[in-house]
């Protein structure tokens, strides 16, 4: 690998959390050790289940000077494309709890819909679900493929949202959402339970002790439910880095005001998933004190980055990243490249970084349009 062909990736901003101070035991109060072993227990019995590939990034680590770089592979999780499918399928299993006269209900921005909907296709439950005028048809033919309901609704994400709620309670759906309000935190509790099935799924993949996680956030729910699995399953506490777009970074701003703070949304990221302008309760509790430190990044390094993970650039096997897969990628070459990041985080040849290859083509058309965008650019 040449040098210049990721050297041009630059962080946008980088802050420490002042209010550093990692707590096994305040975070397993609030996800507590049951509930994320019972998500690990009952997912690890679906017909299908695989825990997905922790791949090795190792030309990039050889270029970088680090021991390892573990990328975990959600691109494989269940034929569905993303860690998603560990959370609201899980929920709608926990919720039901075998009844078969109830319709379950959702607002997506694509990934979360598709879990709920294969979930309750799963269980033979009805699925409602409801999508803002930003999702593609693409992902909307998707959940229909998986015997949901989909309605649009004008707007964005957050109308999608009130809308399904004022429906569902109309039609007494069970709403099964990843994202907390006041006096519902159960269903989001569940799906962040259901992604911390990847960690425990790490913690036997490998003997090496993570020192880094680099993690991306929309509302923060995978994050916070992987912080969750470490203090439960890692014997060792890495540092952990959250990962956002530079136009949607509401956990870096309300880090840096220790109080969870809106960011307007001006243009909506090209990582569809993680373009969120404000953070989730229940994962503000966990990560308000648990995160070490707080990256931005531009969506322009995402096509070259999908490019290189497809290209063997990075790696000896070609991976299938979707778009938020990439950012954790570039967080991690910008800090490197940057003596007061990689100090500040002291990463060094004895490091072992994990990441998370959230999604692979979840969106087909986007990621074969990244691609041979990305492919120009390497
Ligand atoms: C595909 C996808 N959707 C959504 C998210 C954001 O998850 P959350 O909103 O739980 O932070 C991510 C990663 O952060 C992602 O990769």
């Amino acid at each position: 690998m040449q040098k210049n062909l990721y050297l041009n990736q630059k962080f946008t901003k980088f802050i420490n959390n002042e209010n550093f101070e990692f707590d096994r035991a305040k975070i397993l109060k609030i996800l507590n050790s049951d509930l994320l072993e019972d998500a690990y227990k009952t997912i690890s019995k679906w017909q299908k289940y695989q825990p997905t590939p922790l791949e090795s990034l190792n030309k990039l680590c050889k270029e970088l000077g680090l021991k390892n770089i573990f990328y975990k592979d959600e691109s494989k999780r269940f034929g569905l494309k993303s860690f998603k499918a560990l959370g609201g399928a899980y929920a709608v299993e926990k919720i039901t709890k075998g009844r078969k006269d109830i319709t379950v209900s959702t607002a997506t921005a694509g990934n979360h819909g598709k879990s709920v909907a294969w979930g309750a296709k799963n269980l033979g439950l009805n699925c409602k679900i409801f999508i803002s005028e930003n999702v593609s048809d693409n992902r909307a033919a998707e959940m229909r493929n998986l015997n949901a309901e989909v309605t649009r609704v004008k707007g964005n994400y957050e109308n999608s949202l009130n809308f399904c709620k004022e429906e569902s309670k109309k039609n007494n759906w069970e709403i099964i959402q990843d994202v907390a309000w006041p006096d519902y935190e159960l269903v989001p509790k569940l799906t962040m339970a259901g992604y911390s099935t990847m960690i425990k799924e790490i913690s036997v993949q490998t003997n090496e002790y993570i020192s880094h996680i680099f993690l991306q956030a929309g509302v923060g729910g995978m994050a916070a439910g992987l912080v969750a699995g470490v203090a439960n399953y890692f014997k060792r506490v890495p540092k952990i880095i959250i990962v956002e777009p530079e136009n949607a970074n509401c956990v870096m701003k309300s880090i840096e005001n220790n109080i969870p703070t809106r960011v307007d949304i001006k243009k909506e990221s090209i990582m569809g998933g993680m373009s969120c302008g404000e953070v989730s309760l229940v994962p503000w509790q966990i990560l308000k004190n648990s995160v070490n430190s707080c990256v931005s990044v531009s969506d322009k390094f995402v096509s070259q980055t999908v490019a290189m993970l497809a290209d063997k650039v990075l790696s000896d096997i070609s991976i299938e990243g979707g778009e938020c897969s990439t950012p954790g990628i570039t967080s991690l070459i910008s800090c490197c490249i940057n003596e007061e990041t990689k100090c500040a985080l002291e990463i060094n040849k004895n490091s072992n970084i994990l990441l998370i290859g959230c999604e692979g083509s979840a969106d087909i058309d986007l990621y074969q349009k990244l691609l041979s965008e990305g492919k120009k650019l390497i």
